[in-house]
């Protein structure tokens, strides 16, 4: 397969190229081209900043000599997605006196992708976002669609906005340093892709699994790139989640639930979860009547073949995981509310689901 970088346009209010390929973050000349202003705040974590942050910087200033650029580094995980972390960046802002032509620059997953993104959409009430993903989570999902926020104590990104990159740019050479366990996760969420709208690319990642697993820099691309672009067709049409972006959450119900009972940082990670959760949803399509069952469970081999676990954790009862769901701000007050499929490529946006239907699935898991 070939390494060139591939591309995929948004037809967002503001548009937006996604550029996919090696070593894109040594391109300083496309970096500055993104920029508007003379200052540039570049958020990372403290595991993704002493890898790469030296790097982006190098490549800005090599492009931009009058370019001042600063660097604020969280901690590494989900729980330092809180409003301490948005109040630390936004401090870094001040410092570096950004005007509003400034650029923020988030060099990481998710996590970061989202409390800079978030940052950059409240600062002088919104300033420029570029967004470096560095992992395959981030790079197919997190970083494209304007999703910002952080999490408080009452939930997972209850405050947040919508704010549109500037651009994004993943480089695939960065998915060499990510442990084995996060890549699994991030091609549960490109199985996601294939599952609500793209059944052949279902059979394209079986045929590719092992490139996929070892890490092979064409085939990961060429995932991203037709991940991203499902994204961005489906961003586009529906940018702010009132109608069909809310097919990207299949699997999301359940694996919400899973994550929030566990306790976050512990057990399955958010990729997992779903992956679990996608399954879940299968079969309660299948409950109902909407699916066959051995479309579920053709699911369940794909997310087997890619090493992702299928079975709710053990000491989770189906009772609590529903109550977590009625919880979940997907339930709507009519009743709970899940995106199911009628088979591969085919998911649906199903509310008011039984109570009943949904416990005999999680009974009949564990
Ligand atoms: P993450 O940002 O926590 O990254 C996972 C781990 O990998 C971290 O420890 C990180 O430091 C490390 N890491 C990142 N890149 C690395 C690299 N190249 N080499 C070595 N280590 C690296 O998690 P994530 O899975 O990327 O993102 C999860 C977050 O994304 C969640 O908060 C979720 O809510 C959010 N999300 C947002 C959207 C959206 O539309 N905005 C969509 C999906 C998920
Ligand atoms: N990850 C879901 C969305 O962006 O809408």
């Amino acid at each position: 397969m070939n390494t060139t970088p591939h591309t995929v346009d948004v037809a967002a209010a503001t548009p937006y190229r996604i550029h996919i390929g090696p070593n894109l973050l040594d391109d300083g000349s496309w970096l500055a081209r993104t920029l508007r202003g003379r200052q540039a705040l570049l958020v990372s974590d403290a595991n993704v900043a002493p890898l790469y942050a030296g790097r982006v910087e190098a490549a800005l200033q090599a492009a931009g000599p009058g370019l001042r650029i600063a660097r604020h580094v969280i901690a590494a995980g989900e729980t330092e997605k809180t409003l301490a972390n948005f109040s630390g960046t936004i401090d870094a802002l001040a410092a570096l006196g950004a005007t509003r032509d400034a650029c923020v620059f988030a060099l990481g997953g998710g996590v970061v992708g989202d409390l800079a993104g978030f940052a950059a959409a409240c600062w002088m009430r919104g300033i420029d976002i570029v967004q470096l993903p560095t992992t395959l989570l981030a790079m197919v999902d997190s970083s494209v669609g304007g999703k910002t926020a952080v999490d408080i104590p009452q939930g997972k990104n209850l405050v947040g906005a919508f704010h549109v990159p500037r651009a994004v740019l993943a480089d695939t050479a960065t998915l060499r340093t990510l442990p084995a366990r996060e890549l699994r996760a991030g091609l549960a969420e490109v199985i996601k892709y294939g599952a609500i709208v793209d059944a052949d690319f279902l059979h394209w990642l079986d045929a590719h699994r092992d490139a996929l697993l070892g890490g092979d820099d064409a085939a990961l691309a060429q995932a991203i790139a037709r991940s991203c672009a499902h994204k961005a067709a489906i961003t586009t049409r529906d940018p702010l989640e009132h109608g069909d972006r809310a097919l990207l959450n299949f699997g999301h119900t359940f694996g919400h639930a899973i994550e929030a009972e566990q306790g976050y940082g512990d057990g399955l990670n958010h990729g997992e979860a779903v992956a679990v959760g996608m399954l879940l949803a299968a079969r309660l399509s299948a409950t109902l009547g909407l699916a066959s069952r051995a479309d579920a469970e053709a699911l369940r081999t794909l997310l087997q073949r890619f090493e992702l676990p299928v079975d709710v954790p053990a000491g989770l009862t189906p009772e609590a995981l529903l109550a977590r769901m009625r919880l979940d701000k997907k339930a709507q007050a009519s009743g709970l509310r899940f995106i199911l499929w009628n088979g591969p490529g085919a998911a649906r946006i199903v509310a008011d689901v039984e109570e009943g239907a949904v416990l005999a699935v999680l009974r009949a898991e564990g």
